[in-house]
């Protein structure tokens, strides 16, 4: 297979190209996928109609796969399949106060996935199954970006600091279900280091995860959350952010140790269904 990545943005992203998804994937191009992963932290692939078990099976050169915690997000025939969908298992569109749909539209903030865990995400594959003409494009922004550029002020704040994930935050900022006490014993809060570094390329990126954090340390709420406004506000800047406007059969995958993501508002009476399966984290994450 002649793979090519072609950069989409000038901070971040590539498309790639000559890659057939549903075609067995050779040692050589899933290092060049893994290489060119990390150089620029998203990659697109059009025209890929794949099954739930081609993606599986595509995602698993990338490592170990996460089971979601919660069966309302978990495929009941393949567990590493979560369902990013406003479809529920009827085949309905889940009305707004639905509590799954709450959690769902939390995903307009942004986010790096899993970052609540001991052991987050090192990377989300996503598939279009079925996406809205209008609005939920999905943006991402280049973290390593963002870190050089804080002023030198923000930095000092930053660094050698910790932030709080927590994963019942999410809970409270968007009215979903709270999570059980047993859920939270598999998952308790866990401080993580605001800069951390990329254990592949050893880049520095700013690591924060608004819809989990609430609280860092050495400074009373209402400074955390001024400083992670402003910090917000700067990884939302147009020089660091791609935005996908998604075609069916689109998949994009992105490396959450460099990046957040965040998708824009939709009609939420219109079909949107998203399958994504979740590469495992190569270890608690390395502080600066
Ligand atoms: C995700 C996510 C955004 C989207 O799958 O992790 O945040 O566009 N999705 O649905
Ligand atoms: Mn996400």
């Amino acid at each position: 297979m002649a793979l090519s990545f072609k950069p989409i943005h000038p901070a971040i992203g590539a498309e790639v190209q000559g890659l057939d998804m549903r075609k067995p994937v050779d040692a050589e191009t899933a290092q060049a996928l893994r290489d060119a992963w990390v150089e620029y932290k998203v990659l697109v692939l059009h025209d890929q109609p794949i099954t739930d078990a081609q993606h599986v099976a595509f995602s698993e050169h990338f490592g170990e796969l996460e089971v979601h915690h919660q069966d309302i997000i978990r495929d009941g025939q393949l567990p590493s399949i979560f369902k990013v969908s406003n479809v529920d298992e009827n085949d309905r569109i889940r009305p707004p106060a639905d509590l799954t749909m709450k959690q769902l539209l939390s995903t307009k903030m942004w986010h790096t996935d899993s970052s609540f865990r001991k052991n987050p995400a090192m990377g989300s594959i996503l598939h279009g199954v079925e996406v809205v003409d209008k609005g939920g494009e999905t943006c991402f922004t280049n973290m390593e970006a963002v870190y050089e550029a804080l002023p030198a002020d923000l930095k000092a704040k930053v660094e050698g600091r910790r932030c709080l994930h927590d994963f019942a935050y999410l809970s409270v900022i968007s009215g979903s279900r709270k999570p059980t006490a047993e859920e939270m014993s598999k998952m308790p809060p866990i401080w993580q280091p605001m800069v951390r570094v990329h254990p592949v390329s050893g880049k520095k990126s700013l690591y924060i995860s608004p819809i989990y954090n609430e609280k860092i340390e050495g400074m009373d709420d209402a400074e955390a959350k001024q400083l992670l406004d402003i910090l917000y506000e700067i990884c939302s800047e147009d020089r660091f952010v791609y935005e996908h406007k998604w075609a069916e059969d689109d998949v994009v995958m992105w490396d959450n140790r460099a990046t957040m993501h965040r998708v824009y508002p939709y009609d939420p009476n219109t079909r949107r269904v998203m399958h994504r399966t979740t590469v495992v984290g190569d270890g608690p994450v390395m502080a600066a």
